[in-house]
């Protein structure tokens, strides 16, 4: 069925790939993008000219701008990708994370009641969340569930898990077709580099010190953009309101294991004039940092029949020889800003 979606966040990684599989499978996509440090228009260069597809710059904490656009483009579907997603970031400055995340999706949530009021039957709701509103586990405990409960430890968490519940109350009191989705760390093409992977990759190539945090023995659940983009349109085509649902690539890795195997990778293709390895640095920790994630989507496979399509040995050299052959895109995200983000980040820890 075509419909008009209404992606948030769609110039973001997540957003971004989401938006060329939504026109590509027919639809029509209206990107509303404030642009953020982390938002990028030459990620969808190449369906910027197609007649399905809108840019809109605005802000979700616009409810003038939302009221317009909700109803002049008739909109029956919200996908709410937009917000701000590095936990870093959120340790050297929480006020934006409460801003966009909570009151943004707060803005969001009134706009969508008010313009599609009580009869909001076929209308779509998608808050799109992170596991990491369950906190952490230890080695042996089992994977979060959803029905295990909110311990968000970040400033991030913290303000994805408000927005959570604010999505939750909206489908309780008023109605709304609200679902919401939990995924694990996502990797692939476009993703900004100030996140593990492309960090790694980008560090590697220009034969820079590669910060691991702490032990690097913190396990992460990885997947595929790709595969995350399909789970979402699961959920937004087939998923029940009011229903939240696990998304994971079952891909536990400690993150020494990936940075070591993004060095071998990079050497196998680009030599260097000695193994990347060597540029390993073991840096003071991440405050509060989350020991492990994992996902059981059993509910995800079950009753919508998704599950992982992209394998993550191979998934990441997808990625990295995405990064080296994407030079011009990388040069371009690495600018003045990000340099002195860098800077701020990582210079002491380097030093320590
Ligand atoms: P991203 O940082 O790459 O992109 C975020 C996008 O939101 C950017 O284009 C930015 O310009 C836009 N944005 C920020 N503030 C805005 C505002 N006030 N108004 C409008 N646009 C704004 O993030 P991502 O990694 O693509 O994540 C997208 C969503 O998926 C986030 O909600 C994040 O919490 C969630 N998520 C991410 C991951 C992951 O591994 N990256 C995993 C699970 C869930
Ligand atoms: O789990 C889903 C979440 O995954 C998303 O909700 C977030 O938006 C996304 O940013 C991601 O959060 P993480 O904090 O897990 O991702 P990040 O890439 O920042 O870090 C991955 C792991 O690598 C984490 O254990 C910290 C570690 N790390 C990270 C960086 C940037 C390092 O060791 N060194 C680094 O330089």
């Amino acid at each position: 069925m075509t419909r008009t979606l209404l992606v948030t966040g769609g110039a973001g990684f997540i957003g971004g790939n989401f938006v060329r599989d939504a026109i590509a499978d027919g639809h029509r996509v209206i990107n509303l993008d404030a642009l953020t440090y982390a938002g990028n228009l030459a990620n969808l260069a190449d369906v910027e000219r197609l007649p399905g597809y809108r840019f809109v710059h605005g802000d979700v904490c616009d409810a003038a701008l939302l009221r317009q656009l909700l109803v002049d483009e008739a909109i029956d579907c919200i996908v709410h990708c937009a917000a701000e997603s590095h936990v870093d970031r959120s340790i050297l400055g929480p006020a934006a994370f409460v801003h966009t995340n909570v009151h943004g999706s707060f803005v969001l949530l009134e706009a969508a009641r008010e313009a599609w009021g009580r009869d909001a039957g076929g209308k779509r709701f998608l808050h799109v969340s992170t596991d990491e509103v369950f906190g952490s586990l230890d080695p042996e405990e089992p994977a979060f569930r959803e029905d295990t409960p909110y311990r968000p430890n970040s400033p991030y968490s913290a303000s994805k898990a408000g927005s959570d519940h604010l999505a939750r109350a909206y489908f309780h009191t008023f109605g709304l077709p609200v679902l919401v989705t939990h995924c694990s760390n996502n990797y692939g093409p476009y993703q900004f580099p100030e996140k593990l992977i492309p960090l790694t990759i980008l560090h590697a190539l220009r034969g820079d010190p590669l910060p691991v945090y702490g032990d690097g023995q913190h396990v992460r659940d990885w997947l595929y953009v790709e595969d995350h983009c399909a789970a979402l349109d699961c959920v937004l085509s087939r998923g029940r309101p009011g229903d939240t649902y696990n998304i994971g690539g079952g891909n536990q890795w400690p993150n020494l294991r990936i940075v070591e195997r993004i060095c071998d990778r990079l050497d196998a293709r680009l030599p260097a004039a000695r193994p990347r390895r060597e540029l390993i640095r073991f840096v003071d920790d991440r405050p509060g940092h989350d020991r492990r994630y994992a996902m059981d989507t059993g509910k995800i496979e079950r009753e919508l029949g998704w599950g992982p399509r992209h394998r993550f040995d191979t998934g990441l050299d997808a990625t990295i020889d995405w990064y080296v052959a994407n030079r011009r895109w990388c040069e371009q995200v690495q600018s003045g800003l990000y340099r002195e983000y860098l800077a701020t980040q990582y210079e002491a820890r380097l030093q320590a």
